[in-house]
């Protein structure tokens, strides 16, 4: 599928590397380069957001599953690996190896993750149920920092507190075991989690607060405003965003997202699903897309699930793919809108980012190396943000070649946190991605192809190394 702005970005270029020669090809491509959108998450870095999905560790065996996953998506949450029950099933005894299992499925696949979720009133192991006063709080505690320690460094965003609100017009705390240990709950998990992790996003995660005039919502936005003022430390608000036809997407969401954005965190949206089918289902989808985009601070979007079958409420046919894989109209629908752009997440990276210093920046080097065999690799300069910046690579056949592969090397301290337009894999170090095609890497001689990425900088702009070796 190539959107009208696609084609507006990767024609002049692409027709411009045919008639070249090899040695010419960096200069003509020191200009900034176009990330092509072909896929979710390559659509999506174009404005610095991310996007995601649920993955349940049940199903990473099977392969059309994880292909549809590595292609389309950035951010992984386990849908119910990290909860509390799959954590903790007994007192002090930890359960890591389902978490691990979808965390380093992520990780080795050049993947961030959102942690879901710390604290919450359900999915609590038996013995915790069963809690209440200063024992529970007690262990509520424990919970937070012994799960955020164990994976300190490797969370994007956890969420903190999950579903503290109730439903309805009360605007008050739900009724549960962790909220009669005292209203302060919520700033506690809180202020343990940042002591854990430091690096995490902290975020606040709930549903049925799309709608600006609901209750539910403004009664979160006031716990927001409020923890912003004392000083509790508070990152982002998640929105799950369960939609159907009795809980459609609101008019008024993009309303919503900008004033808690405007509170002074994140906003994302973290489990969308909508029921429904064909248009009606795709324009739902669209819009939220489009109310994401046009808020600043909505650095991401996570869809609760891979294909239809693979949902919770699976005969809604609430997500994206069909059970057997095909993209559905609410697929292409969101691809086209996010190739539509939007505004730009101005600092989308972990909540301490380096401070850079406008006009300090060094200026990186053109890198070509000449391709082992019969290709060449070329880098030209993406987007870039204050922690951040996107990259594309064209590989030219010099010769007619049945296939190819890429080495991009970057250096400590920083990390390719985003791929598009093909198969990366990755060395231990984590430093060096190697990219193959995703489908035939056959090339006539002067044929070029072009992948993409995105650097996580950590104050280093230094462009990457390449190497292309043809077959
Ligand atoms: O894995 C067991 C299986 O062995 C057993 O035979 C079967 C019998 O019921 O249960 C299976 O576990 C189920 C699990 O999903 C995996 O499929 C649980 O019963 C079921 O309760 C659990 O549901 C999850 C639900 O959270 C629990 O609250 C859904 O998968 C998950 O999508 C859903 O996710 C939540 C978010 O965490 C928070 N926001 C709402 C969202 C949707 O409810």
């Amino acid at each position: 599928m190539t959107t009208p702005r696609q084609r507006y970005r990767r024609g002049p270029l692409a027709a411009a590397f045919g008639g070249l020669a090899a040695a010419t090809l960096a200069v003509t491509l020191a200009v900034p380069a176009a990330a092509a959108g072909s896929t979710l998450q390559a659509a999506a870095a174009e404005s610095g957001r991310y996007f995601g999905t649920a993955i349940a560790a049940s199903r990473l065996n099977d392969g059309t599953y994880t292909t549809i996953a590595n292609r389309e998506f950035n951010m992984i949450t386990a849908e119910n690996e990290m909860k509390m029950d799959a954590m903790q099933p007994s007192r002090g005894q930890f359960n890591w190896s389902s978490g691990d299992r979808i965390v380093n499925w992520a990780r080795q696949n050049g993947k961030q993750v959102r942690g879901h979720a710390l604290a919450w009133h359900s999915q609590q192991p038996g013995w915790m149920q069963n809690m209440s006063g200063s024992q529970l709080r007690t262990a509520m505690l424990d919970h937070v920092t012994q799960v955020a320690s164990y994976y300190r460094g490797k969370i994007y965003a956890w969420d903190v507190v999950n579903e503290a609100f109730a439903d309805g017009s009360s605007g008050a705390r739900r009724d549960s075991n962790l909220q009669r240990t005292g209203n302060d709950w919520i700033e506690a998990a809180f202020r343990a989690a940042r002591a854990a992790d430091p690096g995490a996003k902290l975020c606040y995660n709930d549903y049925n607060t799309d709608n600006w005039q609901h209750a539910k919502t403004q009664a979160v936005y006031n716990m927001v405003k409020d923890f912003k003022a004392r000083g509790v430390p508070i990152d982002c608000v998640g929105f799950q965003a369960h939609f159907n036809s009795g809980n459609p997407v609101p008019s008024n969401y993009h309303t919503t997202l900008q004033n808690f954005a405007d509170l002074g965190v994140d906003v994302q949206i973290t489990e969308l699903d909508i029921e429904g089918s064909g248009s009606s289902q795709a324009q739902q989808y669209q819009g939220v897309v489009q109310a994401c985009l046009s808020v600043a601070r909505c650095t991401g979007i996570t869809v609760w699930g891979v294909r239809d079958t693979d949902s919770w409420r699976a005969s809604g046919t609430p997500l994206l793919f069909d059970g057997s894989g095909n993209k559905k109209a609410a697929y292409t629908s969101v691809l086209n809108q996010l190739n539509q752009g939007g505004t730009s997440v101005p600092n989308p990276g972990n909540p301490t980012p380096t401070p850079t210093q406008p006009g300090t920046t060094p200026t990186p080097t053109p890198t070509q190396n000449p391709g082992t065999g019969s290709c060449t690799a070329t880098y030209s300069e993406g987007q870039k943000w204050n922690d951040r910046f996107n990259g594309t690579v064209t590989i030219r056949a010099n010769t007619a070649i049945s296939g190819w592969s890429s080495t991009v090397t970057v250096r400590q301290p920083q990390r390719i946190i985003a791929t598009w337009n093909g198969s990366p894999t990755w060395d231990s170090s984590g430093n060096v991605m190697t990219m193959r095609p995703s489908g035939s890497g056959a090339l006539a001689a002067g044929q070029t192809v072009s992948f993409g990425f995105t650097v996580q900088h950590n104050g280093d702009w230094t462009w990457p190394t390449l190497t292309c070796s043809a077959s």
